[in-house]
């Protein structure tokens, strides 16, 4: 079970916020050039992804229960750094693509760098999935 739950977990975080993260990384780029078509059509991959993502938690905290792990440190710190990118995601950078889209806008350049560091916390929670300090289970 343990198994089937972590396996929807990690498809579930590279099929959905990998595009999110290819996707919001183009979006300053094109909606710069021209808010039609190509910026369009990615803010709209960021919204459906964000949505899509919602089974990375939710499996991620399944596959915890399933493993008694969910107090550990590792994992406590992992959350926080998932909500603090899922706030960063809902809060700022959508809401930044529309404007820009709309045309009220938003810097591309400051919408660049939040986007980065963005990226830069799924790297961080990614690591800590998969060294897991200070965890004594598995590898
Ligand atoms: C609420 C947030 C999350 C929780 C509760 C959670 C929980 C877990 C748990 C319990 C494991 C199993 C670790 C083990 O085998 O002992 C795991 C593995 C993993 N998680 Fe998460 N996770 C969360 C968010 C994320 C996010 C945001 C990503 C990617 C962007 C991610 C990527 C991975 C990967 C790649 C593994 C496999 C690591 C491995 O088995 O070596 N997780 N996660």
């Amino acid at each position: 079970m343990t198994k089937l739950l972590l396996s929807v977990h990690v498809i579930a975080a590279i099929l959905a916020v990998g595009p999110i993260a290819v996707a919001a990384s183009l979006f300053p780029r094109f909606a710069r050039e021209s808010p039609t078509g190509t910026a369009v059509f990615l803010h709209r991959t960021c919204r459906t992804y964000t949505v899509v993502g919602v089974a990375v938690p939710v499996f991620g905290v399944a596959t915890g229960a399933s493993l008694g792990v969910l107090g550990d440190a590792w994992l406590l710190v992992s959350v926080l750094l998932t909500a603090v990118a899922a706030g960063l995601l809902a809060l700022t950078i959508l809401p930044a693509q529309r404007r820009m889209l709309d045309g009220t806008t938003a810097s591309a350049k400051r919408l660049a760098m939040t986007t980065g560091v963005f990226n830069l916390l799924w790297a961080v929670v990614v690591v800590l999935m998969i060294v897991r300090p200070g965890s004594t289970t598995g590898a």
